[in-house]
């Protein structure tokens, strides 16, 4: 059984998300959505809304689960039996960051592989902050965000539906 890790703060899941998630759980058996649960980062969402975000929307990929995480991620990628790590990619941009952050993994645990996954074209420019700064004055995100994210965030905008 191949599990791998797809880490993030997911605040919240955007489309672009859902199509690296999509990717990994082609390749793996298994793939734990880890929500980074971090009381000195601050969210929009909390942990427990980033996660029913996530899991209101794995219909269509039933070998994939959430879990919150604290603490070094490579440590729980290691409790839970993974040693593969996925990122996405969504422009040249994204690289040096991703790159750090591989090889920092790496360091503080040699075993563990982390396998950047490009994103589809159109989604190159999707973000979650972006979506987030947007929705606050009431554009259109839907192109950008599952349909519950939408709603979630217009509520918390007090915005019609
Ligand atoms: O979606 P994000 O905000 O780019 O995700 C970043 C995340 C949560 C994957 C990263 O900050 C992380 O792994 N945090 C856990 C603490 C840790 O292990 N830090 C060292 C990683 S180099």
């Amino acid at each position: 059984m191949k599990t791998c890790i797809y880490p993030g703060t997911f605040d919240p899941i955007t489309n672009g998300h859902l199509d690296v998630l999509h990717r990994a759980c082609r390749m793996f058996d298994q793939v734990i959505i880890a929500v980074t649960d971090n009381p000195d980062k601050k969210t929009f969402f909390s942990t427990e809304e980033r996660i029913r975000l996530v899991s209101e929307n794995l219909e269509a990929t039933p070998n994939a689960r959430p879990m919150a995480f604290s603490g070094l991620l490579v440590d729980f990628a290691k409790a839970q039996g993974a040693t593969v790590l996925i990122r996405g990619l969504r422009a040249v941009s994204d690289f040096e960051y991703e790159f750090q952050m591989a090889l920092m993994n790496r360091h503080l645990d040699a075993e563990i592989e982390t396998i950047l996954v490009m994103t589809k074209e159109g989604y190159n420019y999707t973000s979650s902050s972006l979506v987030k700064q947007v929705a606050a004055y009431g554009a259109d995100i839907s192109d950008f965000v599952p349909a519950n994210v939408d709603a979630a965030l217009r509520a918390r905008h007090d915005l019609s539906t």
